[in-house]
């Protein structure tokens, strides 16, 4: 019963016809599909405008500043830096910029503007003093906009844009001192029919003749992401075979993210022809945001592509982000999230361990699972593996490698891994690098109760080798005296003293750091009285190293449950 209600209700509301498809381009010679982004596009940040306007609370000017200098340290060449005429601190922004003469000689600063009169005037008012600007205007031409917000017909709407283009034109001529670059945007683009959209701006184009040597800026927006990002391409390539002057044009987009696709959008819309691209860092802006430029740019890095932005110290990106937004940047985002170069999963700890053992420096990267080299935006190797209840072998023995320098051999990592995965499971919680270590210790080479090695001398002759050892436990001592064809084999023959029978199934030492005076680690895998233990010991002395390997399976012998399997 209560099953149907919740189906009852649910189909009144969550209703998919409601909605329409986007209809496709009607499109015969479509040839963006078989380019590719060689080189990186023009890069226009609109941080500080779109992704501004777009906050709960907006920047305050220190924090707009910190963030202009972040992106002007990045290498952003152009930067939206807010809406002067609407908005008192963005006029305040704009001024403290210029003043203070924050702008360095190879940026140019953008700023936006509705197609009014009183508000472009106010906008060179903002300028005033600048040495180069770009003033970009706009104006809604979506069908929707048209018919259902300003109720206007076409030929309205290309008065608002037409009028608008010329009043900037005008007002530039009045202060001849700035270099004044032109972008219109019609916005609300994706929702435009394409010819009229292409009507608009070549009235635009019109009133502004551009030419190569000073061309405009057409900025055909995603306000709203309306459809699959190969139809926004297909717009794109649409406009620019039907566009007026196309080489005095820069086509710039601006994707916003609606359907989650506005780096996708947009890197069609480059392959597509597009040569300028606007966006935000982390994509912050209306809604869902606007196109996120870094995911761009790593994209593009990552195929080999400069981005022509320095994004390698990631984490001050990310602090100064978060400090002048307040918002977080999801651990899972693209390139920078904090848990992007981790593999918990055991095959993939194994497999990333393989790959980075085998690499050879200058040999192009080929890792698996990790797309790029963490360490290029200041990642360590060591965040790359971390260990919970899913983790294998491999990604335990990898931090224990990289924290303690300790290789352990695959029979020993199997035994640590179950320890690991053990102590994992029982508190439900990733394990840090001190814990697998002292899970490593208490496991393999705790003496705690048992017994520890006191003086030993070792004898050597062809023949055979004699150890002398004392061993004490608590209060006892007693001394094993025994030969062999070894020092293992000797002492080995001498721990039946304890009631113990040791044989060596498996055995590997090395070098704990340089120097004469290293110190080794030896690891045993024993069978005693039938069972499998694991021990490890650590001494300078390569020979004490392994009695106390074999002495450390030998008090887990003792104590009984500890055998392996
Ligand atoms: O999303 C949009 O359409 C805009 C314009 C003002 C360019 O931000
Ligand atoms: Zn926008």
């Amino acid at each position: 019963m209560a099953n149907t209600e919740i189906q009852g209700s649910s189909q009144k509301t969550f209703n998919h016809n409601k909605y329409r498809a986007f209809p496709p381009v009607k499109k015969a010679n479509r040839r963006w599909p078989d380019n590719t982004i060689e080189t990186a596009p023009l890069w226009c940040s609109v941080d500080l405008r779109d992704g501004n306007q777009a906050l709960i609370e907006p920047m305050s000017v220190e924090q707009k500043c910190r963030l202009f200098q972040l992106l002007v340290e990045i290498g952003f060449k152009e930067i939206e830096v807010g809406f002067p005429a609407a908005s008192g601190p963005d006029f305040d922004f704009v001024r403290k910029l210029i003043n203070d003469k924050m702008i360095p000689d190879d940026v140019t600063i953008q700023v936006l503007t509705q197609a009014r009169e009183h508000l472009i005037t106010r906008t060179y008012e903002a300028l005033s003093g600048c040495r180069r600007a770009v003033v970009h205007v706009y104006n809604s031409t979506s069908t929707v906009q048209r018919e259902q917000v300003f109720q206007r017909d076409r030929a309205g709407i290309i008065k608002i844009a037409e009028e608008g283009a010329r009043l900037v034109a005008e007002e530039a001529k009045k202060h001849p001192d700035t270099e004044w670059v032109f972008q219109y945007s019609p916005e609300s683009f994706t929702g435009t029919e394409l010819d009229f959209a292409v009507d608009v701006c070549n009235t635009v184009l019109n009133v502004w003749q551009p030419t190569q040597e000073k061309p405009v800026i057409l900025n055909l927006p995603a306000t709203v992401e309306m459809s699959t990002p190969n139809i926004f391409a297909d717009q794109i390539e649409w406009f620019l075979d039907n566009i007026n002057n196309r080489e005095s044009v820069i086509c710039s987009v601006h994707t916003h993210n609606d359907r989650g696709c506005a780096v996708a959008a947009a890197e069609l819309a480059v392959m597509a022809g597009a040569d300028r691209v606007e966006g935000t860092l982390f994509g912050n802006g209306e809604r869902t945001g606007n196109m996120d430029i870094i995911t761009m740019a790593m994209n593009l890095y990552s195929q080999g592509v400069d981005p022509t932005l320095d994004l390698s110290r990631s984490d001050d990106v990310i602090r100064v982000y978060t400090e002048t937004t307040n918002l977080p940047v999801h651990p899972r985002h693209p390139w920078f999230g904090e848990l992007v170069y981790t593999a918990f999963s055991g095959s993939h700890q194994d497999a990333i361990r393989k790959c980075l053992h085998r690499r050879k420096e200058n040999e192009p990267w080929e890792v698996a699972y990790l797309p790029i080299d963490p360490a290029d935006i200041g990642r360590d190797y060591q965040e790359v593996i971390r260990i919970n209840s899913q983790s294998g072998k491999g990604g335990v023995a990898f931090v224990l490698e990289q924290e303690k320098g300790l290789q352990a051999p695959r029979w020993m990592q199997i035994a640590l891994s179950a320890a690991v995965q053990a102590e994992a499971e029982n508190n439900a919680a990733e394990i840090s690098g001190d814990q697998i270590w002292q899970i490593f210790q208490k496991r393999f080479m705790a003496k705690e109760g048992g017994w520890s090695i006191g003086n030993y001398r070792l004898e050597h002759s062809n023949l055979e080798d004699t150890v002398e050892v004392e061993l004490h436990c608590q209060t006892d001592t007693i001394t094993i005296n025994r030969s062999g064809k070894g020092p293992l084999d000797a002492f080995s023959n001498g721990l039946e003293k304890l009631g113990i029978h040791l044989d060596i199934l498996d055995y590997s030492e090395h070098a704990l750091d340089n120097g004469s005076d290293a110190r080794a680690v030896s690891y045993v895998h024993a069978s005693i009285n039938g069972q499998r233990y694991c021990g490890v010991g650590i001494d300078r002395d390569i020979v004490l190293a392994s009695l106390k390997a074999m002495l450390a399976a030998a008090n887990q012998a003792l104590k009984t449950d500890q055998a392996i399997a």
